[in-house]
């Protein structure tokens, strides 16, 4: 059995691009946590946000966990915060592979200025508090992503950091 395959880190780190590719190279189905609770929730992220609060789409990623993990062959991108809280990551390393896909803080806000509307967390601030904002959630969810089996420096060519999850994973 192929244990799954479970990406995590930041928003903006490219979990779902490199997710994606690499799982359509090896033949694996490929799932986007959000992605996943959009279609159950038949609403965007930032509606269930607003409408249901925080808390309610934390318990949504806390619920779908076990049963993704319970499939082989599957590359699972995870959103941001999913890993640092319930015990997710615990669950995580139980069950999967994990690989934790590292981004500066800088390079992130440069890929995230642009979409800061569909993620709630960022919709709501300034230019000037984003990037302190970010470093300081980064630096308070490090020793969560840091505990994923491998860490990949993704601040690079999609091409390279494939090959770089293909190298530990
Ligand atoms: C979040 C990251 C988002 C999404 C939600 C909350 C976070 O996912 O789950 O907006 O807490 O960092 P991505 O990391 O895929 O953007």
């Amino acid at each position: 059995m192929n244990k799954p395959l479970v990406l995590v880190g930041f928003m903006g780190c490219g979990k779902s691009t490199v997710g994606r590719l690499f799982a359509e190279r090896r033949g694996w189905r490929f799932v986007d946590t959000d992605s996943w609770i959009e279609r159950r929730a038949d609403k965007p992220i930032r509606r269930i946000f607003a409408e249901d609060g925080e808390p309610r789409f934390r318990e949504m990623e806390r619920a779908l966990l076990p049963t993704l993990l319970a499939e082989s062959g599957i590359v699972i991108a995870t959103g941001g915060g999913l890993p640092c809280h319930s015990g997710n990551m615990a669950l995580i390393k139980q069950s999967a592979v994990s690989a934790f896909l590292s981004v500066p803080a800088e390079t992130l806000l440069r890929r995230l200025r642009s979409e800061t509307a569909q993620r709630p967390l960022l919709a709501e601030k300034t230019d000037a508090e984003l990037l302190p904002w970010m470093r300081s959630k980064l630096v308070a969810r490090l020793p969560f992503y840091q505990q994923a089996a491998a860490t990949v420096e993704a601040d690079a060519p999609l091409e390279e950091v494939l090959r770089r999850l293909g190298e530990c994973c």
